[in-house]
């Protein structure tokens, strides 16, 4: 029987509700749960469990991880889209996460206010676990880090480099970047840096783990001896009105084959996805050898796991 790690947070609503140490546990779990899952095992950790998934806005990934996650592991997943229950018609959050704890183990919420799903935790006695807010995107940012620490064992001479907005994604690896002690650097045009606070805790956390966080607006100083170089769309969900302004302002802060050129050839590619070809990656990037972006995304599954074992169990 596999090994569930313990965490002292109820939920996961930003990567800094798990310690250093707890994130390392839940990526040795997702490397057992991938290898189990591969050699045909099948393990029902979460039997009998039931995952509600609250949906505010579109979601490929994490709605089909998520989803397929409960039922290798033996459980249950439904979705609930937003407009289709009553928090739509104005039920409150916190009726609706004292409700949805009566018959629940746990809630998957993706929002457009980060508030919401800290409030929804906050009411719930079951684990919350953050899909995505306007803020964070946790779920990502340590599939992402899984990633790159089951080729690598160890996260020694690693250094990211995000293109791009200083979004929930980029805010999201910047703290877990800076907790792991891994080097970090974001190019991206003035006015589109990350929240202040945000920055403000991940130089607090970087100035015990060691890692050195860049922000600039000079791509190329940002790229400098990078091993990994990330991407996200330049328009996130919610973000859509301003979507002709962000373009022209982004323009330049796109990964291009002569982007990549510029990094060493073993240099890998990565993007969350969804992608917007031809705007912040072109396709000879996303589709080249070098580009990662499909187990990224397989590894949204793997990790999910961990973290549904390690809160709900
Ligand atoms: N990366 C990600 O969260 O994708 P979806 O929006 O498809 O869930
Ligand atoms: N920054 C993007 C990520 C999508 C997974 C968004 O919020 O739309």
């Amino acid at each position: 029987m596999i090994k569930i790690p313990r965490v002292k947070s109820k939920d996961l609503l930003s990567v800094t509700d798990f310690s250093k140490e707890e994130i390392i546990s839940i990526f040795e779990l997702s490397k057992k749960l991938k290898d189990e899952l591969k050699q045909g095992k099948i393990n029902s950790y979460l039997k009998g469990k039931t995952l509600g998934m609250i949906f505010e806005k579109t979601s490929t990934r994490t709605r089909v991880s998520f989803e397929v996650a409960m039922f290798q592991l033996g459980g249950y997943a439904l979705f609930l889209s937003r407009d289709d229950i009553q928090l739509g018609r104005g039920e409150t959050v916190a009726d609706t996460a004292k409700v949805l704890s009566r018959y629940l183990d746990g809630i998957m919420i993706r929002c457009y206010a980060h508030e919401t799903a800290i409030e929804l935790a906050q009411n719930s006695t079951i684990p919350v676990i953050n899909g995505l807010t306007d803020m964070f995107h946790p779920c990502q940012a340590l599939a992402d880090f899984f990633t790159i620490y089951e080729s690598n064992r160890n996260f020694k001479n690693v250094k990211l480099a995000f293109v791009g907005d200083g979004n929930n994604v980029a805010q999201s690896l910047m703290l877990t970047a800076a907790m792991l002690g891994v080097d970090f650097a974001l190019a991206c045009p003035k006015g589109y840096y990350p929240k202040k606070e945000v920055v403000e805790q991940a130089f607090s956390i970087a100035s015990k783990s060691g890692s050195v966080i860049t922000l600039t607006s000079d791509i190329a100083l940002a790229i400098e001896s990078a091993t990994h170089l990330y991407t996200d769309v330049w328009v996130s969900m919610g973000q859509e009105k301003e979507a002709s302004r962000r373009k022209k302002d982004f323009a330049k802060y796109k990964i291009t084959k002569k982007i990549l050129d510029k990094c060493s050839s073993d240099c890998k590619v990565m993007h969350c996805l969804p992608a917007h070809r031809g705007e912040e990656i072109t396709d000879d990037v996303i589709d080249s050898p070098q580009s990662i972006v499909l187990d990224q995304a397989e590894n949204r599954m793997h990790v999910q796991k961990a973290i549904l074992c390690t809160l709900m169990k």
